[in-house]
């Protein structure tokens, strides 16, 4: 079974060496073999019938040194993600965090190749995108919630076997679970904020994850695997900093985080008082889908959780009483990876079939 697999960050690095340590394990098991046939970073590709281990571990060093594919001698120029595409269909990989090969995955589709995804945007951005790249379960798309937890798999299933999804409510963003928790414990806004900076859980300008987007996206993949086709403009994420700070550069941003604090404390206060917990929720439902800050019950799944997890609460006609609820890391390299590399797995041993 071929690969083409377009990103070589993080999680791409890490899943070519999973999948190289992996191979003959599963050609035993399975009695199917992957093989790269091409692997792409943002500017160049490696392309071979079958790549190579030297190859493959020879690009994944030059991008873990800061290289471009581009200054590898055997590499060509990406100037079309459909050049990676000619020929027997495949599986095709996208862990890039971009929209810029999702219109010839479409394509690829068409002519017959199968999707695995790491990345959001495809399956969040135009209902006709989704249901292209979905359409007769082409594409398999679990490390794009929760990373590698459970999510989506445990949703088909529920969905498959005749459940009906009433809700979900769920904390899909490690960085806002930490900052929830770290405001519980007493510490102010700003500081909580810096330490998760300084912890590595935010991206460059914290505000990336503050907006609440990436949320959204999720939520939105949730909602459309339950069957309700919203738009990308269904779910309108509250952002955790007022518009007058929207703009103003990530310096600027950081130097003035303590202007959030007071207002954050009041919000906290009267979740207090009222005992209930506060935090950022992602609530998705046949209604359609909610992002933001949410006062909870002591007694909801979700307000007991602590520290960067996610978690997952599914209210089903079956689950009616006492959700269903999935909790672990949402996020990290390995768990990422080994997500994206079970559904290689299982796309290939479809294929097979
Ligand atoms: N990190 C996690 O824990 C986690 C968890 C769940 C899901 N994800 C998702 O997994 C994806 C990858 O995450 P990451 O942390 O590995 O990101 P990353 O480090 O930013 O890596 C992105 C890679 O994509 C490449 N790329 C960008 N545009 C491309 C294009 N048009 N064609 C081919 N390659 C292209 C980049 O190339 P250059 O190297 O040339 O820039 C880079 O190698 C993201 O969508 C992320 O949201 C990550």
């Amino acid at each position: 079974m071929q690969i083409v697999q377009f990103g070589l960050g993080g999680v791409g690095r890490e899943l070519a060496h999973q999948l190289m340590a992996r191979r003959d394990a599963l050609a035993a098991r399975y009695g199917v073999r992957l093989d790269y046939r091409a692997l792409a970073d943002s500017r160049a590709a490696l392309i071979g019938d079958r790549l190579d281990p030297q190859a493959v571990f020879a690009a994944v060093a030059a991008k873990s040194e800061g290289r471009s594919l581009a200054d590898l001698p055997a590499s060509r120029m990406l100037t079309d993600p459909g050049m990676l595409l000619q020929g027997k269909p495949g599986i095709l990989v996208d862990v890039t965090a971009s929209d810029a090969i999702s219109s010839a995955m479409a394509g690829a589709v068409r002519a017959g190749w199968r999707v695995v995804l790491a990345n959001k945007r495809p399956l969040s951005a135009g209902m006709g995108l989704f249901q292209r790249l979905t359409q007769a379960g082409a594409t398999r798309y679990e490390a794009t919630v929760g990373a590698g937890l459970p999510i989506i798999s445990t949703l088909q299933s529920l969905i498959d076997g005749g459940d009906r999804i009433e809700r979900i409510e769920a904390t899909v963003s490690g960085t806002l679970a930490f900052l929830m928790s770290a405001l519980e414990d007493g510490m102010p806004f700003s500081r909580a904020l810096l330490e998760a900076k300084a912890l590595g859980y935010t991206e460059p300008d914290p505000r990336d994850d503050l907006s609440g987007a990436d949320v959204a996206r999720k939520a939105l993949i949730l909602a459309r695997t339950c069957g309700w086709l919203l738009t990308p403009e269904d779910p309108a994420p509250e952002a955790l900093y007022p518009d007058a700070l929207a703009s103003v550069d990530p310096e600027t941003f950081l130097g003035r985080l303590p202007e959030l604090d007071a207002p954050m404390a009041r919000r906290l206060a009267d979740a207090k008082a009222a005992g209930a917990a506060l935090r950022y929720v992602a609530t998705v439902s046949a209604a359609g889908v909610q992002v933001g800050l949410q006062t909870l019950p002591s007694t909801h799944p979700l307000a007991g959780l602590r520290g960067a997890d996610n978690l997952f609460s599914f209210t089903t006609s079956r689950y009616h009483e006492r959700p269903l609820v999935i909790r672990g890391p949402g996020a990290g390299l390995s768990v990422t990876a080994a997500g994206v590399l079970a559904d290689i797995v299982a796309t290939a041993r479809e294929f097979r079939d």
